[in-house]
């Protein structure tokens, strides 16, 4: 999008008034002053006026590499939440679409999009989630049968939906499930007796964690990983 027009999305301003604005040097790109109204404004930018951030009204799409102790709500006493590591405006129209646990580390997508997220969060859409996990026992290839059948949970009628497991090694695996039950990728290896002491979300859809953003860090989703939602 135009500079002139992303000004005007995103203030008060007339077309005008956001030329004129321009003119004075008044507007930044990334720290940088820019005159240039027909300047192409792309979602990495952070574009101020007169030193406050613009941004547009639209929708948002992020990924964030989750660090450990810190939480995917907005309300805790004792951990931090994600959105504070975003740095943003509007944080209050942002919401995570599915969670991770305090000591699950990986990718966590966060929007302003409810339609897009529900997408992801719904066990009719079948989304998969793929992560990581270490264990604490050894594991090995009888319990992909079990997972693809599907685990009986405690507290929980019937079986969790086909899960696809892979083994890497006796104490590794991947794991894709389309739900996101409370614990479920804990309480899927406690039901078989083991116990998970690592996870890690590497994918959620066709979407991969960003392997160039390290722990904490966020990137905007392009617009092929938007749609491929
Ligand atoms: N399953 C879990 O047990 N924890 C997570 O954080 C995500 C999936």
């Amino acid at each position: 999008m135009r500079l002139d027009k992303f000004i005007c999305e995103s203030s008060s301003l007339t077309r005008s008034l956001a030329k004129k604005a321009l003119h004075r040097g008044e507007v930044t790109c990334d720290g940088i002053v820019v005159k240039d109204s027909g300047f192409k404004v792309e979602a990495c930018h952070h574009i101020c006026l007169a030193g406050e951030p613009l941004s547009l009204i639209g929708p948002r799409f992020i990924m964030l590499n989750k660090p450990v102790d810190y939480i995917c709500s907005t309300q805790d006493e004792v951990h931090p939440s994600v959105l504070n590591l975003l740095g943003l405006e509007r944080r209050d129209e942002l919401h995570i679409a599915g969670r991770l646990d305090v000591d699950t580390t990986g990718l966590v997508l966060i929007t302003s999009d409810g339609q897009w997220s529900h997408k992801i969060t719904s066990p009719k859409k079948e989304c998969g989630k793929r992560y990581l996990v270490t264990l604490a026992d050894p594991i090995d290839e009888s319990l992909i049968a079990p997972f693809q059948q599907g685990i009986a949970l405690r507290n929980e009628e019937g079986l969790t939906k086909p899960a696809s497991l892979t083994i890497i090694d006796s104490h590794t695996a991947r794991l894709v499930i389309t739900e996101g039950k409370y614990h479920q990728v804990k309480r899927m290896f406690a039901a078989v007796g083991n116990k998970v002491v690592g996870l890690h979300r590497e994918a959620v859809g066709h979407i991969e964690l960003d392997e160039t953003l390290t722990s904490g860090q966020w990137r905007y989703l392009t617009e092929e990983e938007i749609q491929s939602v």
